[in-house]
Order: C-alpha cells, then sequence, then structure tokens
C-alpha cells in the first residue's frame, strides 16, 4: 500500500512540536505493517540543508506565482518528497512565523501550494510514483482532501488528522480566487467557513477519513468547549472520526541508550537516574537536593495551562520541590515563570527557547514532569516521560485521560497507577494534584514502582501504526494489509 503523508514539520529535519514526532515516527512504525509511506514537506533551510543526495523529479514554473521543484531522498530511514520554492520556504526560523513573530502573511499560499502539489502528486506527476492515499495532517495541509474532492479522481482516498484544533488556519473569502478550486468549491459542503475560507474545515469537511490523535479527544472535539467551531460538523460526520492514540519513536527516546542523557539507565538501574537530576539542577542553576524535581517541557502557553502552574510553583518551593522548565510561549507566562525563578533562586529555574537535547535531559532527571493542560490532543511528553521514569502529572483531558493511570485508592490497591491527574483543569485541583503527588515520592518504595510500571506500559506505535494500516486498507477495499 502506497501512502503520501502531507506535513508541515517531520522530525528529525524540522520540528515546533509533537506534529514533527509523529509525522517522524508513523512512517517507520508503518513500514513494519507493509505500507509504504512517503512525506511530503516544505523546503525550509533546514529541510534543504539535511537532504544530501536528493533527485529531482518534478519542476514547476507557476506554482502560485513562483518557480520550485520537487526533491526526493532519503533522510534517516524517511522517504521524503521536498517542495523547493526558495520565494515560500527559504525563510529563516520558525516554520510560521517571521522574526517579529507574527504570522507570515502568504502562510495561506504556502500552504496551499504544499497541498495542491499533494493532490497532483497523487493524480501521478511524477513518473513510477502513484499513491493510493493521501495522509494530511492539520490546518497546512488541510486543503488536500478539497483539492482531490474537486479533482479529477474517483479512486484516490484522503485521510485528515488533527493533531489540534485550535489551529485552522482561517483567511478571508479573497483568497479563494486564487486556490486553483472551481468556483463551486466555496460552499458549506467545501472550503467555506463563517464566509471565509477554512483549511482544517475544508479537511474535515472533505476527506473520506478524519482521526484524531486519542480517542477522548475525538469525543471531545464534537462538543462546543473543545470543537471550536468544527463541533457540528465532526458530530454530524462522527461515525467517520476516529481517535488513534500516538505512539513515540522507542530507538529515539530509550533511556538506556540516549545520548543526551548523563547516565543511562533501566527500570532495574532507576538509582542512576539521580545522576541526571544532577546535570538538571547544574543547567538550570538549582541547588543540589533531594526533593522532588518537577519539570516542564512545553510550550509557555494558556492550551498547556502555564498560567495554573504559575500559580502553584510557591507552594512546590514551600513543600521542598524544585521545578525546572523549558520552553517559550506567551510573554506573560515566560514572565511569571521568570518572575517565580527570581523570588526563588537555586529551587526554581527557567531556560527558554527550544532545545531538544535539553528535553531529554529533563525526562532522564526529573522526577515528575507536569502537564497540566486545558485541552490536549495526545500529548507527547507525558509518554517520554512514561518512557524514562518520570511521574506524569496531567490533567484529565485529551491524551491525558487515556495513557496516564491515576494513583487513586483503587489503581494502587490493583497496582495499575502510573502517574496522577487532576480535573478541572484549575489552580485548586492542580495543587491538590501536587499535595498527592508530594505523598507519593515519600513513599520511596511505591515511587520506584509505579516509575517501573510507567516503564512497561506500551507507548510504541506498534498498535496505533496496525490501526492507521488498518484504516487505510478499508478505504481502498482491502480486508488487510
Ligand atoms: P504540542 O505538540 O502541543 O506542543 P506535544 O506534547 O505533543 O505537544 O509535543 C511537544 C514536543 O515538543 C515534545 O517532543 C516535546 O519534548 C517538545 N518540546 C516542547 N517544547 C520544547 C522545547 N522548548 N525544547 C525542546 N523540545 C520541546
Ligand atoms: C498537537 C497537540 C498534541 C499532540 C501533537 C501530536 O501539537 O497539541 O497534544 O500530541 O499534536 O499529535
Amino acid at each position: 500500500m502506497e501512502v503520501l503523508s502531507v506535513a508541515s514539520e517531520v522530525y528529525p529535519l524540522i520540528k515546533t512540536g509533537g506534529l514533527a514526532d509523529v509525522a517522524g515516527a508513523l512512517p517507520l512504525a508503518l513500514a513494519e505493517t507493509g505500507v509504504t509511506m512517503r512525506t511530503l514537506v516544505p523546503g525550509y533551510p533546514a529541510v534543504v540543508a539535511k537532504l544530501t543526495g536528493g533527485r529531482e523529479v518534478a519542476q514547476f514554473d507557476d506554482l502560485f506565482g513562483f518557480r520550485g521543484r520537487l526533491i526526493a531522498g532519503r533522510v534517516d530511514g524517511l522517504d521524503l518528497i521536498v517542495l523547493d520554492v526558495p520565494a515560500l520556504y527559504d525563510r529563516p526560523g520558525n516554520p510560521y512565523v517571521g522574526p517579529e513573530g507574527w504570522d507570515w502573511p502568504d502562510n495561506w499560499k504556502r500552504f496551499a501550494a504544499l497541498s495542491w502539489v499533494a493532490s497532483e502528486l497523487g493524480l501521478g506527476l511524477v513518473d513510477g510514483y502513484r499513491p493510493q492515499i493521501i495522509h494530511a495532517h492539520d490546518w497546512q495541509a488541510g486543503l488536500v482532501p478539497a483539492y482531490v474532492k474537486y479533482g479529477p479522481s474517483a479512486t484516490l482516498k484522503t485521510v485528515m488528522t488533527v493533531h489540534n484544533m485550535a489551529f485552522q488556519g482561517t483567511y478571508g473569502a479573497d483568497v479563494f480566487g486564487q486556490l486553483r478550486l472551481p468556483p463551486h468549491a466555496f460552499s458549506v459542503e467545501g472550503v467555506e467557513y463563517y464566509g471565509g475560507v477554512g483549511y482544517l474545515k475544508a479537511g474535515v469537511e472533505c476527506a473520506d477519513v478524519v482521526t484524531t490523535v486519542s480517542p477522548t479527544y475525538a469525543a471531545e472535539i464534537r462538543t462546543p468547549a473543545f470543537g471550536m467551531g468544527l463541533d457540528g460538523l465532526l458530530s454530524h460526520r462522527s461515525h467517520t472520526v476516529f481517535g488513534v492514540l500516538n505512539g513515540i519513536d522507542m530507538n529515539a527516546w530509550d533511556p538506556a541508550t540516549d545520548k543526551a542523557l548523563t547516565r543511562n539507565y533501566t527500570a532495574n538501574s532507576l538509582h542512576h537516574r539521580a545522576e541526571n537530576k544532577v546535570a538538571v539542577q547544574e543547567r538550570f542553576g538549582l541547588e543540589q537536593s533531594n526533593g522532588p524535581l518537577f519539570v516542564v517541557v512545553s510550550r509557555l502557553t494558556w492550551q498547556k495551562g502555564i498560567d495554573l502552574l504559575a500559580g502553584c510553583i510557591d507552594m512546590i518551593v514551600a513543600a521542598g520541590g524544585q521545578l525546572a522548565v523549558l520552553g517559550s510561549g506567551e510573554a506573560e507566562l515566560e514572565n511569571a515563570v521568570r518572575g517565580a525563578a527570581m523570588r526563588h533562586p537555586g529551587q526554581v529555574g527557567l531556560v527558554t527557547g527550544y532545545n531538544e537535547e535539553l528535553s531529554h535531559l529533563l525526562q532522564g532527571g526529573g522526577d515528575v514532569i507536569l502537564v497540566p493542560s486545558r485541552f490536549e490532543p495526545c500529548g507527547l511528553t507525558q509518554l517520554y516521560a512514561l518512557r524514562y521514569g518520570a511521574i506524569p502529572l496531567v490533567s484529565r483531558v485529551g491524551g491525558l485521560n487515556d495513557t496516564v493511570i491515576d494513583a487513586n485508592v483503587a489503581a494502587l490497591q490493583a497496582e495499575v497507577a502510573t502517574g496522577v491527574q487532576f480535573s478541572p483543569p484549575s489552580e485548586a485541583a492542580l495543587a491538590d494534584a501536587i499535595k498527592r503527588v508530594l505523598a507519593l515520592y515519600a513513599d520511596e518504595k511505591l515511587w520506584k514502582k509505579m516509575q517501573r510500571r510507567g516503564m512497561k506500559s506500551d507507548v510504541s506505535w506498534q498498535a496505533s501504526a496496525a490501526k492507521y494500516a488498518a484504516l487505510y486498507a478499508s478505504l481502498i477495499g482491502l480486508d488487510q494489509v
């Protein structure tokens, strides 16, 4: 089975969040199920630089007004097709925003071009390559199902995966005329969305199947509180909306071999984590203490509940805990954490910016990973925490609900608990959960048991890759791959 994945970021070439991890890991996991997945990705500088030895497979004289080409090549086991259009993608830094922190004003064109090219690949643009299914990720690839629906192929199928309902790619009606879609596509059944154009809406409307990244989020997004305007549409087509839980790349994230750790370890040598804890304390300017080290690796945004955390920092420190935060995002949330670091020198530390290697060290040295999100489609950091023997403290939403087993009395008795959950996402509920974690941490034996249990839980892609493979097979009328 040939599937073309379309994603605006792919680890290890370009990453701003979990989408890259998923787009990078899924093709490798699918290979074991007999699905061949190639990935179409924009030719940002970081991508073009890593694609050495690629081969030009197509040229465009007028791609939305620009010259460009497709380069096919392999990087770290991934089969890539890179859309190299310097006028659209050869820009420094973050793929979506300019140096001032604002979205690039031509994002509508940058990602329409990506989606249009994907649909052309589906029609056989490149000799010898004809995918049966295009798997589009997030709003940046949201127009793919629309191009396919209004295009000439009756057999090409599309899957739209929503990684985050909060980012929808909505633009004014004025862009429609330049999208290369027929006039009747500007309709409720097509790309029209509240009088403008909605890229994610188009994908959700036009795809053969819609998936999201956890079963709980798949149910949540049919409600107004989580659907962010698309709940009605998702409810309407609920028989073709599925939740498939993300996994993690078990090789890139393995505490036994991870080069970013000061000391490698397994479930049988958890005491070695102490050396990583010391390394984290040094990197974050914290004193060496044996109290619980809480860590955060996250975008610092409202979604991630960082304001809730900010309100609990004083109590963490008062209870003898420490906090190390890696992330960047909204200025006032960064400032709130920075303020706490100034109030509590040696106990609270903040490192801003993006640092892949440090994110691994935090998983290998932190005692508790905090994920107090208001909504969380899946969340990967709690999965890395499970794999690394850090205890996840999470809000009970989305994928956090599906992947962490709360240490309530029943779960402790049944010996299945792997972390702590709280609900609703409020400062008071988080504070209570922190107190529960502190009590668990005080019981060394119990804590170790929970760590080991987490490390044994299946966070791999195996089961979910098989679900995607079965979904693809059902779309093209095969019973099995
Ligand atoms: P989201 O995609 O919503 O940001 P996820 O939990 O799915 O959340 O994925 C976040 C990914 O980005 C994880 O791999 C996490 O380790 C990584 N990450 C987030 N912030 C940083 C940072 N500042 N430095 C390094 N990695 C980060
Ligand atoms: C999004 C979501 C996150 C999810 C990731 C990968 O960024 O916010 O919850 O884990 O996509 O699917």
